[in-house]
């Protein structure tokens, strides 16, 4: 049988293989997915057992993205732009292939939830690996301006002038954001210390789209904050984690699973329903 995993650290509570279970079955896939959890400076060798011994394809999560994107042979398009891979295939000719699901995820759980990106001003909050991976597939939807806002400014400001030349985009302090934005995405890791970033609430409307790339039980930090201050449309990264999943499986085997269902499935595992 095909054998598929994820990488990561820890990784005993992903969600993943769940997910690509229910992907198989629903597709009639023969395949199998399971967890691998190496110490740090363990990952390069675990990775080429795993392929050695007839792995198919695997996932990567924290702490590995940046080390996978070092260690295959060949890099996808937007691999190559988010400094990242989460997801390796073994091609036919034996190539490993590292690609980059989680903005295209990213956009699809937007779309599917209604957001248009298209002329719309998108706050992006970080200017981590998360927000790499996301500027590139946000910046192809064509948004009238895209700001950057992050802590330690310096980097917003790299991460702007990296990704200029595919859109609108600038970097501003937190004190310097002026509204009226249509969406916001969070990708900063300030929720799982049930922190906020520092945002004025001046620029929570009615109308306004909050993103969490985050996710948990309950509605995280920011979600609630938003909520607090009236955003009607919040939306966490569950849907995020099962569209970069779908992509990645139409990577490996050429079919795209259905995501409404696995979605709802999860949610009822995680006891959000
Ligand atoms: P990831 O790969 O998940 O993006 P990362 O590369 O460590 O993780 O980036 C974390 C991001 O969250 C950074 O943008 C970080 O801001 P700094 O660059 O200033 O460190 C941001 N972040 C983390 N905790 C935060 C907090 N409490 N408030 C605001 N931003 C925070």
């Amino acid at each position: 049988m095909d054998r598929y995993l994820v990488f990561g650290h820890p990784v005993r509570h992903s969600k993943s293989p769940f997910i690509h279970t229910l992907f198989a079955r629903q597709t009639q896939q023969e395949l199998e997915y399971g967890l691998a959890e190496p110490v740090v400076d363990e990952f390069a060798q675990a990775l080429r057992t795993f392929f050695d011994q007839g792995g198919k394809g695997c996932n990567v999560t924290v702490p590995f993205k940046e080390q996978a994107f070092t260690l295959v042979d060949r890099l996808s398009p937007r691999a190559k732009r988010a400094g990242a891979v989460n997801t390796i295939k073994l091609t036919d000719d034996g190539v490993l292939l590292g690609d980059n699901t989680d903005g295209a995820g990213l956009v699809a759980d937007l779309k599917s939830h209604g957001v248009t990106l298209a002329d719309s001003r998108i706050l992006l909050l970080g200017a981590g690996g998360a927000a790499r991976g996301a500027l590139a597939p946000l910046l192809t939807e064509l948004p009238s301006e895209l700001v950057i806002a992050n802590r330690t400014h310096t980097k917003a400001q790299q991460l702007a002038a990296e990704f200029h030349d595919l859109g609108p985009v600038t970097a501003q302090t937190y004190e310097q954001l002026a509204g009226p934005f249509d969406l916001v995405i969070n990708s900063t890791s300030a929720s799982l210390q049930g922190e906020l970033p520092p945002l004025t609430p001046a620029l929570i409307h009615t109308d306004i789209a909050i993103y969490d790339m985050m996710y948990g039980a309950s509605d995280t930090a920011f979600i609630s904050w938003a909520k607090q201050h009236g955003a009607r449309q919040t939306m966490d990264g569950l849907g995020m984690l099962v569209e970069q999943a779908a992509e990645a499986f139409t990577v490996w085997r050429g079919i795209r699973p259905g995501t409404k269902q696995v979605l709802r499935e999860l949610k009822r595992n995680l006891g959000v329903i």
